[in-house]
């Protein structure tokens, strides 16, 4: 499938997509965001794919919602559609979707970037890599997660600065705060991230759905509710034929050949 705004495709068995408005720093526009949606539906549809990736260019992940898109907006429009969270214009399938998906970002992910990458599994940057909620700025402020998942990332002080100040943050401080998983040069950005994906996508799929989930349970429930739902995960990973191949290999002394059964 090919598209307008982003590039779609597969390398191996994982699904790259790359936001491709380089001029316009990929700012998100609402058909971008629609293809976003359509090229993650496919991915997570597609059995050969285990994981993706997204990414953009070396100077920009992305810098924010297309402020021109959102000019004319008016609250009835946003309220209606449920705007991002709704199916039809935002990343509906970003936070409903198993499958992991990493973001690999270089340059600005500022705003509804920003955004869209904490709502990825984890951000791998490049040294490069800045990240901010400047929506305050335009007399807005943020709306798909700036205040929920970057407070809950980085914490309420952290939070509040960017979110209250609108000022960037630098990677080195992104790292320190827990935004970012792993620091790489820009060259090797993508590399690494494909690496990554690629190391998931090897794993048992069952077990990857299952680890993703838990670690996200751990969001939204208290500790002693998200222990319990682990360890019901965990027993439930010994009714796959991967735990069994994968115990035995170690055993074995060799590489286990997991099934995704
Ligand atoms: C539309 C944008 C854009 C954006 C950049 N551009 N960001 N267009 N929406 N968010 C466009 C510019 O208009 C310009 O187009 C081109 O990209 C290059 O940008 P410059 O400003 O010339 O580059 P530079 O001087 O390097 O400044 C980079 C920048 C600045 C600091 C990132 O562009 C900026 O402040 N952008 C806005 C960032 C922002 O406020 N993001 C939050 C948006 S609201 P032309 O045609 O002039 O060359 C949001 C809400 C999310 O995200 C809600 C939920 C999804």
């Amino acid at each position: 499938m090919t598209y307008e705004n982003i590039l779609a495709e597969t390398r191996g068995k994982v699904g790259l997509v790359t936001l491709n408005r380089p001029k316009a720093l990929n700012a998100l526009s609402l058909a971008m965001m629609r293809e976003i949606g359509k090229a993650l539906d496919a991915f997570e549809q597609d059995d050969a794919i285990g994981a993706v990736v997204m990414t953009g260019s070396d100077r920009a992940f992305a810098a924010g919602a297309d402020i021109r898109d959102l000019q004319e907006k008016e609250f009835m429009h946003l309220f209606l559609a449920d705007f991002p969270h709704g199916p039809t214009e935002g990343w509906h399938s970003l936070n409903t979707m198993r499958k992991p998906v990493i973001a690999a970002v270089a340059g600005l992910a500022l705003g509804g970037g920003c955004e869209m990458a904490m709502a990825c599994d984890m951000i791998i940057a490049a040294e490069n890599a800045r990240f901010g909620q400047p929506e305050i700025k335009l007399g807005t402020m943020p709306g798909a997660g700036g205040t929920q998942r970057l407070t809950r990332t980085i914490g309420k002080a952290k939070a509040m600065d960017l979110c209250l100040t609108g000022r960037m943050m630098d990677v080195q401080e992104a790292e320190r705060s827990g935004l970012v998983s792993r620091i790489v040069p820009v060259a090797e950005l993508l590399d690494e991230a494909l690496k990554v994906a690629d190391t998931i996508a090897n794993m048992s799929r069952p077990v990857v759905y299952l680890v993703k989930e838990a670690v996200n349970v751990s969001f939204s429930s208290t500790l002693q509710e998200g222990l319990r739902f682990e360890s019901r995960a965990f027993h439930s990973t010994f009714a796959t034929e991967d735990r069994r191949e994968g115990m035995a290999a170690f055993v074995e002394k060799r590489e286990p050949q997991f099934k995704h059964r």
